[in-house]
C-alpha cells in the first residue's frame, strides 16, 4: 500500500472559518505529512461546499451577490493553508465547471436509484438536511437546536433504502472502517433503524437559484450534500474520467475521509450506496473527529467566543497551535481550547520540554564538538527506550490516536532529561573521552528520532531544527526552539 488518498470535509462560507475548521484540516494533515515521511505517495484533498442554502442566505444578509459573497469567503478558507502549514495537493471549490460536470455525472450515475416524488417535510438549513419529526429534540434540529422549516414541493428522490443490506456488511465487516468504534456502532445502528429513501434535489426557487442543476431539469437543483460528496472525486477528475480518477480512487485501496462527528451519517451512510449505486468503490476509512468549544461552550457568534484561527497562528505560530490541537485532547472525542490552557501546555511541552531538552544536548556538543551522531551504543538503555517509543508512536500514528503518539514522545523526552541529569556528561565535557562522546552520540541520536516524530505535527519548526543540526558547527546563534510564553 503505498499511496494514500486522504481527504477533509469541505466547508460551508456561510462565515469566516473558526478553529474547528482549522482542527480539522490540521488533524488531517498531520496524517498526510506521517505518510510521505513513511515514503508513500499522498494526495490530499481539501476544499470549500459553495452551493449550499445557508451560504444563499447569509449572503442576503449580508447585501451582496452570493457568487461575490462566496468567493471572498473562500478565500478566507483557503487561506488557512498558508496559516497553518496545510500540505493540500488541491482544493476544489463546488462552483468549479470540473466539479459541476463530475457532479452532474454522479447524477446520471445514479439515475436507475433516482425517482420524483411529492412530500413533504421538515429542513434545517443549517444541516442542510431533512429531519424525520422523532429525530427532532423539542421539535428543533438536535444537532443547531433551532426549528427546522417545513417543505413541500415535488422532488427528486434516491432510492436508499434499496441499499441497506449492502450498507450494513460494509460497515460491519469494516470493508469501510469507521474510526473511533464507537461511532461505528451510532451509524450501524442508524442503518439497523431502517433506510428511507432520500430527497436529492430541491426546486430551484427555493435553492435561490444558486447550485447545480439537475441533468436535463433546470427547474431543480441538486441537494448539496449530493453535490458536495462527490468533490471527493470530481477533484480527481471524474467527469473525464481523468487518470486521477482511475489511480486514485478506483484502483486504491486507502481513501481516507476525515470529518466531524455531525457529518458522518452522510459521508457512512448516504456517500457509499450513492457510490455503489453508480458502480463506483467506496472509501476505505472514515475517521470521525469530536468538535471543539471554546472555554467549555459551543463556538458561537451570539456566545462572542468565536476565536479567530488566524490571529492565534499570528500570536503563536503555527506549529505552537498544530502541537496544542493535537497534543491537549483525543481527536476521537471533545476538547476545549482556552488561551489559559494553550499557554501552560506550550510552556510545559513545548518551551520547557522539547525546547529545553534541545537546548541541554546542543550546548554539550557544540562545547565538545561532536560530529559523529551516529548511535553509539554508550547506554543500552537510553537506546532501547528509543526503539520501544519509535513503535510505540508508530503504532498510534497509524491508527490516528496522535494525542497518544505525542505522549509517547513527552515521555522519552522526559526519559532524555532524567538520563542526562544521571549521567551529567557536562563535567566529563573536557576529558574528551570516548565515553563522554558515546553519550553525546546517543543524545544526538535520540534527538534526530525526537524531530522525526515531531515533524509532522510541527514541519516548520522541526525543519528548521533539522537544518540547523545539519550545519552545527557553524551555527552562530543558539537554536532557541521554543521561546517560553510569558
Ligand atoms: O458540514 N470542532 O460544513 P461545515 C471541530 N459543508 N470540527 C468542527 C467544528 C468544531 N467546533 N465545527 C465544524 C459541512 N467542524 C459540509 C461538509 S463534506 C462533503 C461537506 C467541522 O462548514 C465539521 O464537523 O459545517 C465538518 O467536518 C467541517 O468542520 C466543516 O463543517
Ligand atoms: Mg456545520
Amino acid at each position: 500500500m503505498n499511496k494514500t488518498f486522504i481527504s477533509t470535509a469541505i466547508d460551508y462560507v456561510n462565515a469566516f472559518p473558526h478553529i474547528g475548521h482549522a482542527l480539522e484540516k490540521i488533524f488531517a494533515d498531520v496524517f498526510a505529512r506521517r505518510e510521505r515521511l513513511l515514503g508513500k505517495e499522498v494526495f490530499f484533498l481539501s476544499g470549500t461546499d459553495e452551493n449550499s442554502l445557508k451560504n444563499v442566505r447569509a449572503a442576503e444578509k449580508a447585501g451582496v451577490s452570493v457568487s461575490e459573497f462566496v468567493n471572498k469567503n473562500t478565500e478566507k478558507f483557503f487561506e488557512l493553508k498558508k496559516a497553518f502549514n496545510l500540505s493540500y495537493d488541491d482544493f476544489i471549490k463546488t462552483t468549479e465547471e470540473r466539479h459541476v460536470l463530475g457532479a452532474q455525472k454522479l447524477w446520471h450515475a445514479c439515475e436507475k436509484d433516482i425517482f420524483k416524488k411529492i412530500y413533504s417535510g421538515l429542513y434545517c438549513v443549517a444541516c442542510e438536511t431533512f429531519y424525520k419529526e422523532d429525530e427532532l429534540k423539542d421539535d428543533c434540529c438536535p444537532i443547531h437546536l433551532t426549528k427546522p422549516e417545513f417543505v413541500e414541493e415535488e422532488n427528486y428522490f434516491f432510492r436508499l433504502s434499496k441499499y441497506q443490506d449492502y450498507l450494513e456488511d460494509l460497515v460491519e465487516k469494516e470493508k469501510i472502517k469507521i474510526i473511533p468504534q464507537s461511532r461505528k456502532n451510532e451509524i450501524l445502528s442508524f442503518i439497523n433503524g431502517g433506510l428511507e429513501d432520500i430527497c436529492v434535489s430541491r426546486s430551484s426557487e427555493r435553492a435561490g437559484e444558486w447550485g447545480i442543476d439537475v441533468p436535463g431539469d433546470p427547474s431543480q437543483k441538486i441537494w448539496v450534500w449530493f453535490d458536495a460528496l462527490a468533490n471527493y472525486i470530481t477533484a480527481l477528475d471524474f467527469g473525464e474520467n481523468g487518470d486521477k480518477f482511475q489511480n486514485w480512487w478506483q484502483n486504491n485501496d486507502r481513501k481516507i475521509h476525515v470529518v466531524g462527528k455531525d457529518i458522518l451519517k452522510f459521508h457512512a451512510v448516504y456517500w457509499p450506496a450513492m457510490l455503489f449505486s453508480a458502480g463506483l468503490n467506496p472509501p476505505n476509512i472514515i475517521f470521525a473527529h469530536g468538535f471543539i468549544t471554546v472555554g467549555g461552550q459551543k463556538i458561537s457568534k451570539s456566545l462572542g467566543n468565536v476565536i479567530d484561527p488566524f490571529e492565534l497562528a499570528e500570536k503563536y505560530g503555527a506549529d505552537g497551535v498544530r502541537y496544542f490541537f493535537l497534543a491537549e485532547f483525543p481527536m476521537a472525542e471533545d476538547g476545549d481550547f482556552t488561551y489559559e490552557k494553550f499557554e501552560q501546555r506550550y510552556n510545559s511541552d513545548l518551551a520547557n520540554g522539547v525546547g529545553n531538552l534541545f537546548e541541554r544536548v546542543l550546548t554539550m556538543v557544540l562545547k565538545y564538538g561532536v560530529e559523529n551522531i551516529e548511535p553509539a551504543g554508550a547506554d543500552q538503555a537510553i537506546l532501547d527506550l528509543c526503539s520501544q517509543t519509535e513503535k510505540s508512536y508508530s503504532g498510534k500514528m497509524a491508527n490516528f490516536q496522535f494525542y497518544d503518539a505525542l505522549k509517547d514522545v513527552l515521555l522519552f523526552v522526559g526519559a532524555m532529561d532524567k538520563y542526562i541529569n544521571n549521567k551529567k556528561p557536562w563535567s566529563l565535557l573536557d576529558d574528551k573521552s570516548d565515553q563522554t562522546k558515546e553519550i553525546l552520540s546517543d543524545l544526538m541520536f535520540s534527538l534526530e528520532k525526537i524531530i522525526f516524530w515531531l515533524k509532522p505535527f510541527m514541519p516548520s519548526k522541526m525543519g528548521k531544527t533539522e537544518n540547523y543540526l545539519k550545519n552545527l558547527g557553524e551555527q552562530k546563534e543558539k537554536l532557541n526552539l521554543f521561546p517560553r510564553i510569558q
